[in-house]
């Protein structure tokens, strides 16, 4: 069942580019129940309130915002790892959320999840050469003499020799074992990477080096990715659209550039004037420092999600919550979002 492009969605790309949607997502939701007690009524968290985004072919959508904002939640989703509560999310055209088992097994397939911590995802019983050849075995039909051809030209992309081929986890640095982790996540040619804090373990020097790898890939095998990190500064490069979370709901989502050069939202101010190297570049106009914790996400604020903490809030902020809108060839959630340009 091939559905056909769905043109409410909200075209998070650069103008002119005409690469095919891999993932659209319109008003994703996710509610954890949590129980207290035997007796008590469950509370309600809202870890993700409606979040729409497309990635394309070839395109890198990043996701940024601090712990605990709805990140991870948004990659189970968007992995097929978990079930939405509400919204839409087409995988390759295909209504991931209501195909038939079948359907989802090879939309499974079709999106490999990359994760910080590759020391806890990586079997350290097993040789890398077992690791790489699993995801054949249980998927495809090939002989092991295939799987381990397959296995070694992937150990040659992703920068990696072949003598590693018969070495356990345990005798890689942090950045090779990613390295073998992005090379398992790749061996089933999946459409789509979602890639949660990929490098936030890595000293600086190495982050840098599997971004460019990632990079390379991508430019290699046409891959989407879906790329999430609480850092800035790590995106910057990577990245081709850029989507700010707080507290589980967007409150700026836009092209890259523009959004560097002007963040609208004084969140995503905020979060640019507090990365080290990014805050003289961009269009900040003064240093904003955040105060104050983020909020629960089980008691959030009731009008703008970010009123608690904005150096701008009025009543109206703290009584009505901003819609997503389109300012300045992007989308921002904040009622004064038109202050912020630049002319
Ligand atoms: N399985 C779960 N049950 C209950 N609450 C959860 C669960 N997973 C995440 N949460 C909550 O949802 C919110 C978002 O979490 P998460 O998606 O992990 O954020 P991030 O990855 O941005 O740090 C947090 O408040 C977290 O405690
Ligand atoms: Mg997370």
């Amino acid at each position: 069942m091939n559905a056909p492009h769905n043109t409410a969605l909200p075209a998070t790309r650069a103008p002119g580019f005409s690469g095919q949607a891999v993932v659209e997502a319109k008003d994703l939701k996710r509610v954890y129940e949590i129980r207290r007690g035997f007796m008590r009524a469950p509370d309600h968290l809202q870890a993700v309130g409606g979040v729409s985004f497309t990635v394309h072919a070839g395109k890198t959508l990043a996701v940024v915002g601090e712990s605990g904002c709805g990140k991870s939640t948004l990659a189970r989703m968007v992995s097929l790892i978990e079930t939405p509560t509400g919204g839409q999310l087409r995988i390759k055209g295909v209504d991931a959320v209501n195909a038939p088992p079948d359907e989802r097994m090879k939309l499974r397939k079709a999106v490999q999840l990359v994760f910080q911590n590759p020391y806890g995802s990586l079997n350290p019983r097993k040789k890398i050469g077992a690791i790489l050849e699993a995801p054949l075995e249980i998927n495809t039909a090939l002989t092991a003499t295939e799987r381990a051809a397959k296995a070694r030209a992937m150990l040659a992309m992703v920068g990696l020799r072949p003598e590693h081929y018969h070495r356990y986890p345990h005798m890689f640095s942090g950045g090779q074992r990613q390295r073998i982790a992005i090379a398992r996540a790749l061996m089933l040619n999946p459409t789509l990477v979602v890639a949660d804090e990929p490098v936030s373990a890595l000293d600086v020097s190495i982050q840098a080096q599997v971004l460019n790898l990632l990079a390379d890939l991508q430019q290699s095998m046409g891959l989407a990715y879906l790329f999430i990190s609480h850092d800035l500064g790590v995106v910057r490069h990577i990245a081709h659209d850029v989507l700010v979370m707080y507290l589980g709901h967007t409150v700026e989502q836009g092209e890259k550039g523009a959004l560097f050069a002007q963040p609208l939202h004084p969140y995503t101010q905020a979060l640019l004037a507090s990365t080290p190297g990014l805050a003289g570049s961009t269009g900040v106009k003064q240093r904003i420092v955040l105060k104050g914790e983020l909020p629960s996400p089980l008691n959030p604020p009731t009008g703008c999600v970010f009123s608690t903490r904005c150096p701008h809030v009025t009543e109206r902020c703290r009584a009505e919550r901003p819609k997503l809108r389109e300012v300045a060839e992007r989308q921002v959630a904040c009622h004064y979002a038109e202050n912020f340009i630049i002319a």
